[in-house]
């Protein structure tokens, strides 16, 4: 049987013997090699597929701690603010929890894949009117008036469910890389890796990246105003000797284009912000470098599509088929 993220990394986190552990078989997700993105900037990059978690992002780390802990302090139900992911990361737990959840998500602006995702497992889902900033005030006043826990990376046990995904980095290279990218929305995910490295005693670069337009970029996952966890983002990449980077949605773009094509990863757009950091990163030489790949592309089919080679249709006969593919 898989071993939930709480199982491996017990000692490491705030749980006991009699908290309850709510689990969909998270984290130990893969760790591969990208030869070609390697070869091109001249370094040694290694992705970690956080898209392989139960729900499609690295969200499940987090919300596995956060919904547990949630449950051994008797709450009756959870409540968040997203963008999308930690709405679909929190529904499932919930689910599996067997306690309801309501998300919060500004209108409009959360791609298919999670929307549908949230609906499914039965979550009470909300449209707010506005951003996804002023659902996040919203969030925190509710979960400030008691009815429902929040689950939102202000909350301190999502930070230690996620910071795993250092512990597991280390394992798998059989030591710290020189540098970590990747991509920055509220900054509860850097924070996250850093509080991890740190744990570990050893500490790579890290690299956040963020969007040029964080209030309209294409990565809808980190269109956010104002990161909830800007000043330890800024203390992570001042004690790290790394730096906040800023990428273009063409930059993004590409770099998602780049990892579908040339290393056969499909991610959401915001996911390739970390690839897309490595150039302006100025690293030396064939450095080890993990980027963290953050959600499944399938979450946002739409931005796919519309970015992808158009289809053929063609009649089923072989010569036909010949011709089109030439
Ligand atoms: N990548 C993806 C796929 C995300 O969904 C998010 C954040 C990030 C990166 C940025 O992580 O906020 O910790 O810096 N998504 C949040 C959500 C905001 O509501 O799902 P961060």
């Amino acid at each position: 049987m898989t071993t939930s993220l709480i199982e491996r990394f017990r000692a490491r986190l705030p749980v006991s013997e009699t908290t309850p552990v709510v689990s969909l078989g998270e984290g130990s997700t893969p760790l591969i090699r990208a030869p070609r993105l390697s070869e091109r900037h001249g370094v040694d990059l290694w992705l970690k597929l956080e898209s392989a978690n139960p729900t499609g992002s690295f969200k499940d780390r987090g919300m596995t701690v956060a919904v547990s802990k949630a449950l051994e302090e008797g709450a009756r139900a959870v409540i968040c603010a997203s963008t999308g992911n930690t709405a679909a990361s929190a529904a499932a737990y919930a689910a599996r929890a067997g306690i309801p959840a309501v998300v919060l998500q500004p209108v409009g602006a959360v791609a298919l894949g999670k929307l549908a995702q949230a609906r499914a497992v039965g979550a009470r889902v909300l449209e707010v009117r506005g951003s996804f900033d002023s659902a996040l005030r919203a969030a925190r006043e509710l979960g400030r008036r008691g009815k429902y826990v929040l689950v939102n990376s202000v909350n301190p046990n999502r930070v230690e469910g996620q910071k795993t995904v250092a512990f597991e980095i280390e394992d798998d290279l059989g030591g710290v890389p020189d540098a970590v990218l990747l991509p920055y929305g509220g900054g509860g995910n850097t924070a996250a890796v850093f509080r991890g490295f740190d744990e570990l005693g050893s500490m790579p670069r890290v690299f956040p990246s963020q969007s040029a337009t964080r209030t309209d970029t294409v990565a809808s996952a980190i269109r956010i105003a104002d990161p909830a966890h800007a000043a330890e983002v800024d203390e992570a990449v001042g004690l790290s000797d790394g730096r906040v980077l800023t990428v273009s949605d063409e930059e993004i773009l590409h770099a998602w284009s780049a990892l579908a094509h040339d290393e056969g990863v499909f991610c959401e757009p915001s996911s390739a912000a970390g690839i897309a950091a490595v150039e302006h990163a100025e690293l030396p030489r064939g450095a080890v470098v993990v980027c963290i790949v953050t959600g499944h592309g399938l979450k946002d089919p739409d931005t796919a599509s519309a970015h992808a080679e158009p289809t053929t249709t063609v009649d089923a006969d072989p010569d036909a088929i010949e011709e089109a593919v030439q």
